[in-house]
């Protein structure tokens, strides 16, 4: 009989790329235009041309291509004058940049728990969390899933609170009748190398209001304007430009990326099913209303009793063993040292925060405190196995128990 290490299997490796994206990349070297071009002429093709067909794809009216997801994030909420002093709700359990970018405009993240069946902001727990100097809400469709944006809308819209929606895990996701991004009054993504559309490094904005696109723009290049001269700078801008050979490669990826969407939901509802039949197992639930998921990642949790009290090293590492890759789980922030230790800006008045000495405590952040401790995280490109691939995963898990 086989041993266990001669069945182990071989998955997709990521990113998947052929001869369009080489292609692609060499006729900008070709071309001599590196860059998008000065905001009068537009001399680069791709990264206008990829602008139009992410905002086609998202369904959304504009996008700003950016340099990577987290100035994406930054950029959003200094067009719509986040700023100094101002508090902004962001979900406890996402990658460090839903909130450094809030910190990189002086304003101050206040952090929020989240729902124990989605993994994501618990929208009941924004509405507690609102205070007269609350100005934006950061919302992550964690792994894909989107949060329930509706009634994040309604809480948002009597508060006159703008959102961002930070789509970094959840490009293609659709929450009842409308792609993700297009909810708040921004949504970002992240096109950096694990993501499921991507160019290495890379980001977007998308919005639907033109006079925010414009002013999105220029923060974007040096206080420019589309159309204006090349030495004229308006409003307080940096350099986010995205660069003709990232264009080029994710207009690539665009081309592949729908097929990819389509086998990702259909394996990942072929997987909850499998998983959640297993005595300890709780895959995420898509937030009711959700049509389509972007999934990043494909998040579970584990009940230790039903797994030999085992901790969740040795589950992600056994699961390694038999060569299934994990991905590592974000820690909550209220625990990163960064926040703990208040090591942030200079001059600013953390002390409103909620997180932060004898604050960063895990008894104030139960649900995801819980949910980290034995949450497991497989990648994407699993998610694009062959079904066999699928079921020697469910196997796998199965006899841990
Ligand atoms: C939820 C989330 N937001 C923002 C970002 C930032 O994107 P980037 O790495 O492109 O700056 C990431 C990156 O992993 C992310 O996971």
């Amino acid at each position: 009989m086989a041993s266990e290490r001669e069945k182990k299997p071989h998955f997709q490796q990521w990113p998947i790329w052929d001869e369009e994206e080489i292609k692609a990349v060499q006729d900008v070297i070709r071309s001599n235009n590196w860059w998008c071009g000065a905001p009068a002429d537009q001399t680069g093709k791709h990264v206008w041309a990829f602008q139009k067909e992410f905002a086609g794809f998202q369904e959304a009216r504009h996008c700003i291509a950016v340099s990577n997801g987290t100035v994406a994030i930054e950029t959003a909420l200094i067009a719509l004058d986040v700023g100094m002093g101002d508090e902004v709700i962001v979900p406890d359990y996402t990658f460090v940049a839903s909130a450094s970018a809030v910190v990189a405009t002086n304003a101050i993240p206040i952090f929020c728990d989240i729902n124990s069946d989605t993994f994501i902001m618990d929208v009941d727990k924004v509405q507690s969390l609102i205070t007269p100097r609350t100005r934006a809400i950061v919302a992550v469709h964690l792994g894909g899933n989107p949060v329930e944006m509706d009634r994040l809308c309604e809480i948002a819209g009597k508060h006159h609170i703008k959102i961002v929606e930070d789509c970094a895990h959840s490009h293609g996701s659709r929450y009842k009748g409308k792609h993700v991004g297009n909810w708040g009054d921004a949504g970002t993504f992240s096109f950096q190398a694990s993501k499921v559309l991507t160019s290495g490094e890379g980001g977007a904005i998308i919005c639907n209001d033109k006079s925010l696109a414009e002013k999105i723009y220029s923060i974007t290049d040096c206080g420019r304007k589309i159309g204006r001269h090349f030495y004229s700078h308006y409003i307080y801008g940096s350099n986010y430009r995205m660069s003709e050979f990232l264009a080029a490669v994710l207009r690539a990826q665009l081309k592949k990326f729908p097929s990819q969407h389509i086998l990702r939901n259909r394996n990942a509802k072929y997987l909850n099913e499998k998983l959640s039949s297993i005595d300890g197992i709780k895959v995420m639930k898509p937030t009711p209303g959700t049509e389509e998921l972007g999934y990043y990642i494909y998040p579970f949790v584990f009940k230790p009793s039903c797994f030999g009290n085992i901790t969740k090293e040795n589950f992600t590492g056994k699961l390694n063993i038999a060569g299934i890759p994990t991905d590592d789980c974000y820690p909550p922030l209220h625990t990163l040292a960064c926040f703990k230790d208040v090591s942030l800006r200079k001059g600013i008045d953390y002390s409103r925060a909620n997180w932060g000495g004898e604050k960063s405590d895990n008894r104030y952040f139960p649900v995801v405190t819980d949910i980290y401790s034995r949450s497991v995280q497989l990648p994407q490109y699993l998610l694009l196995a062959e079904k066999e691939m699928l079921d020697y995963v469910v196997n796998v898990i199965k006899n841990l128990s």
